[in-house]
């Protein structure tokens, strides 16, 4: 099948590499020339495992072309709106503008008959205007939302966890329209279906909320660990044992009940913001109030982990040699979008300690947005002379560090673990201070 995905960002880049590899023809269309380059090059603008692997794997077949005029998504059967919607400036609510501006330039390209599935994340009621936008052109617009995460975004692409399709209906069943797009899609997506990932049919407005309402019990259920790692500071507990005995609980679950520095990134922080907004619009911004509290649990994590780096440096940090290990907002990724590990990085710098942050795969990012951090390339050039380290983004060649090593070269053997990740009898044992948020 021909395939548009218009926005090739870490969702629309993937997206359009993936759908490639399972046999269509796709044209990926973005408007910065840069990226487009890169990607008709063969070369991956961002850090995503395996998806380098994927576009070389794609090139030869000649199935995935890049552009950057609206024109090339002419032909197209099925398009992929994939842009973002960032955090308004000022506001709570999503900014539509890319998402306006996408599908605006895309509408006197469509034929009758094609379909234009959303998959940014939205507002509950977007689909609904951007589908009376497609009236008297034929095309019909579907609700598709996408679940990837980054760091593993190839992977859920192509053996996603579920489908979803928010169709058109009237009275509660799918429009004719809505069921011919419906079988398109079973096309496009023939692959994942057969090897029997679930799909749910649905309409719009349950399609839109299904993304935000996924993400919000994400951040409900970071936050509500973090919660708990307040209370066990408080009493001497561990909140870490606490997470693996209530995990058991199959109700309850042990995935993302890792506490620490909490959640950042493009998505989950934005998207609880956005929900609240449109809860507000509709006059139910009581069904969402706990998310205020969810983004408040989270955002005291970074300054809690100042205030520990403040306590191993004996009650002030001005002046200070500080190492933070990691930039990016989680592991195997070079996103530095409302980083958590940055927001530390970035506050102490601005309380007077001398920061140095190194990351794997996000220094440029991380430099672009701070550049009066200074950043090394190594964990071990980072922690020269420190008097304190942090660790802020649990990749696993931090986790594999070595405190005995480590050891050698600081100042101060002092480490505050923002994920929970080290072994603190092994780093005490090597005579470090080592503090974490919710270990005794
Ligand atoms: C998130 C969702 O997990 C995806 O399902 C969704 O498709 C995506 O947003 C999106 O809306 O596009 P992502 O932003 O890639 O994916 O990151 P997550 O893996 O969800 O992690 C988010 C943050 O939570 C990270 O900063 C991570 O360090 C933190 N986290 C995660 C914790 O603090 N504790 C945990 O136990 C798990």
């Amino acid at each position: 099948m021909r395939i548009s995905v218009i926005g090739c960002g870490y969702l629309g880049a993937v997206h359009a590499a993936s759908m490639a590899s399972l046999g269509h023809d796709v044209v990926g269309i973005d408007v910065d020339p840069g990226k487009v380059a890169r990607l008709a090059a063969g070369t991956a603008p961002f850090y995503e495992p395996g998806l380098p692997e994927l576009l070389a794997k794609v090139a030869d077949t000649g199935r995935l072309t890049f552009s950057t005029d609206m024109a090339d998504a002419a032909g197209a059967q099925v398009h992929f709106l994939c842009v973002g919607t960032p955090q308004q400036h000022g506001e709570f609510r999503a900014d539509l503008s890319y998402v306006d501006s996408a599908f605006t330039a895309l509408v006197p390209h469509l034929a009758p008959g094609d379909v234009v599935a959303g998959k940014s994340t939205v507002p509950v009621g977007t689909a609904e205007d951007l589908a009376a936008r497609l009236a008297g052109t034929g095309a019909t617009l579907v609700w598709n939302p996408e679940f990837l995460r980054e760091g593993f975004a190839v992977k859920d692409t192509l053996h996603p966890d579920r489908l979803v399709y928010g169709l058109p209906t009237e009275a509660g069943v799918p429009t004719p329209e809505g069921e011919a797009a419906r079988a398109l899609l079973d096309e496009v997506y023939a692959t994942p279906l057969s090897e029997g990932t679930p799909l749910v049919v649905t309409d719009y407005a349950t399609a839109q909320l299904v993304k935000v309402a996924a993400n919000s019990f994400l951040a409900t259920k970071i936050s509500f660990i973090n919660a708990m790692a307040e209370l066990c500071e408080a009493t001497g507990a561990d909140v870490t044992r606490l997470a693996d005995a209530i995990g058991y609980d199959a109700r309850i679950g042990r995935r993302f009940l890792n506490a620490g520095l909490g959640f950042g990134g493009g998505c989950l922080p934005k998207d609880i913001r956005a929900f609240m907004a449109r809860a507000g619009e509709l006059g139910v911004d009581q069904a969402l109030s706990f998310l205020r509290e969810v983004d408040a649990i989270n955002m005291r994590r970074r300054v809690r982990v100042v205030d520990l780096v403040r306590e191993v440096c004996a009650g002030s940090i001005v002046g200070r040699r500080v190492a933070v290990l990691g930039a990016a907002f989680k592991p195997d990724s070079d996103d530095v979008r409302d980083s958590p590990a940055l927001s530390v990085a970035a506050q102490m710098q601005l309380q007077g300690a001398h920061v140095t942050v190194t990351d794997p795969q996000a220094v440029e990012n991380a430099r672009a947005k701070w550049p009066d951090i200074k950043f090394a390339s190594t964990a071990h050039e980072a922690v020269q002379q420190a008097d304190a380290v942090v660790l802020a983004t649990e990749w696993a060649e931090y986790r594999d560090l070595d405190p005995a090593e480590v050891g050698q070269l600081v100042a101060h053997r002092a480490i505050v673990d923002g994920r929970n990740v080290l072994d603190p009898a092994a780093w005490r044992a090597a005579g470090w201070t080592y503090r974490a948020l919710g270990r005794p």
